[in-house]
């Protein structure tokens, strides 16, 4: 029998993993009751899971989740309300079926503005209305900074559609349908990297200027061994921190392989490679605990090394990011944060 994460970590901050549907029953879901106090879907309660066409709102695979933390006395996350990815396309197509982003003329170009706006509004207050007793805490809207695009925004069909006012309809329609007591985020991978960091800084001070109702920020933190530094990604949280935001670790995972590396251990990982991989993760959930003021809960983005974003992105192979192993085994990585004295 080994320890349990929630335990552990009980008098720093929530600990959680992204779940598919299919993982409520079964082994994993064995896991996931012990490890973990918090839950959020991986897939399930994206834009075109819940609504994938005009006003057909989807809800079973939601409900599955939102059941099985209920059952199990876990708190849940929203993830996402708004994306750019996994979004039906009918969101973004005029009354005649053609591409709003394509309009040129300024008129119809104002008019599937509205449009857009009035159908994100509708998305947006009747998921939070739905669920706002059962989930706490959301994502509003997802990855909409990039500093390679114009003006450092994401050139998405919400952005080129609306400018920021996707942004702001998306979370005042949240608070409008969700009272005060749900917390409200932006979240964003790479918000280690000074140049998007900022930016990102720049919008939601310019945001919450306006009274837009911003509560924090999600740092997905999807990084590897070889980076970013836990140093980047603690100075991320002390500037957002500063503007009075809470932050959440939204979706971390740790892949053995550094970006641009297309190597593939496949079952073989080196005993050195895990070794590095319990190392960083120490280094890591020591910062997070020494910075337990500024971070109200740290989410892994699944739970064992069998299922993972990882093994299809950017490439094929076998990763293993999380604690555990493909055979749900506690990894070095997991007693590296749990109890280092029981490392090899
Ligand atoms: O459901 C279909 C299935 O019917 C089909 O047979 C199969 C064949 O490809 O695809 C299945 O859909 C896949 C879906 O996951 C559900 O498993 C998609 O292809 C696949 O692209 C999708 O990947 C998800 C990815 O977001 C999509 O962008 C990953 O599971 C999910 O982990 C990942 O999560 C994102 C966060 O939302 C945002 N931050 C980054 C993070 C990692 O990319």
């Amino acid at each position: 029998d080994i320890p349990s994460l929630k335990d552990v970590f009980k008098d720093y901050f929530p600990i959680g993993a992204a779940i598919e549907p299919n993982e409520t029953t079964g082994l994993h879901a064995d896991l996931l009751k012990k490890q973990v106090n918090w839950l959020v879907a991986e897939n399930a309660m994206k834009p075109d899971a819940i609504e994938p066409s005009e006003g057909n709102f989807n809800w079973t695979n939601a409900d599955k989740l939102v059941a099985f933390a209920k059952e199990n006395g876990m708190q849940l996350r929203f993830h996402t309300l708004v994306w750019h990815n996994q979004v039906g396309a009918w969101f973004f197509k005029d009354a005649d079926g053609n591409p709003m982003a394509d309009e040129t003329d300024p008129k119809k170009r104002e008019a599937n503005k509205k449009l857009l706006l009035k159908r994100l509004d509708n998305h947006v207050r009747t998921i939070v209305s739905r669920y706002k007793n059962d989930i706490k805490s959301w994502d509003v809207v997802n990855e909409v900074i990039e500093p390679g695009d114009p003006d450092g925004m994401r050139a998405s069909d919400w952005y080129k559609i609306t400018g920021t006012d996707f942004i702001e309809t998306a979370f005042r329609a949240a608070r409008a349908a969700g009272g005060p007591d749900i917390k409200l985020y932006i979240n964003d991978y790479g918000t280690d990297d000074v140049t998007k960091r900022d930016r990102l800084y720049d919008l939601v001070k310019s945001m919450l200027d306006k009274g837009v109702p911003i509560d924090g920020v999600g740092h997905q933190t999807h990084i590897s061994i070889a980076g970013p530094p836990v140093s980047a990604i603690i100075d991320s949280m002390k500037k957002f921190a500063e503007l009075g935001l809470d932050n959440i670790v939204t979706e971390l995972d740790m892949s053995l392989y550094a970006w641009n590396d297309r190597s593939d251990y496949g079952d073989d990982i080196p005993a050195n490679i895990l070794k590095n991989q319990a190392d960083k993760y120490r280094e890591l959930f020591d910062a997070f605990k020494a910075n337990k003021d500024i971070i109200s809960g740290v989410m892994f983005w699944g739970i064992t090394d069998a299922h993972t974003w990882l093994d299809t992105f950017p490439v094929t192979r076998k990763d293993a990011p999380l604690l555990f192993d493909r055979q749900l085994h506690a990894k070095q990585a997991f007693w590296a944060i749990v109890d280092p004295s029981k490392l090899p």
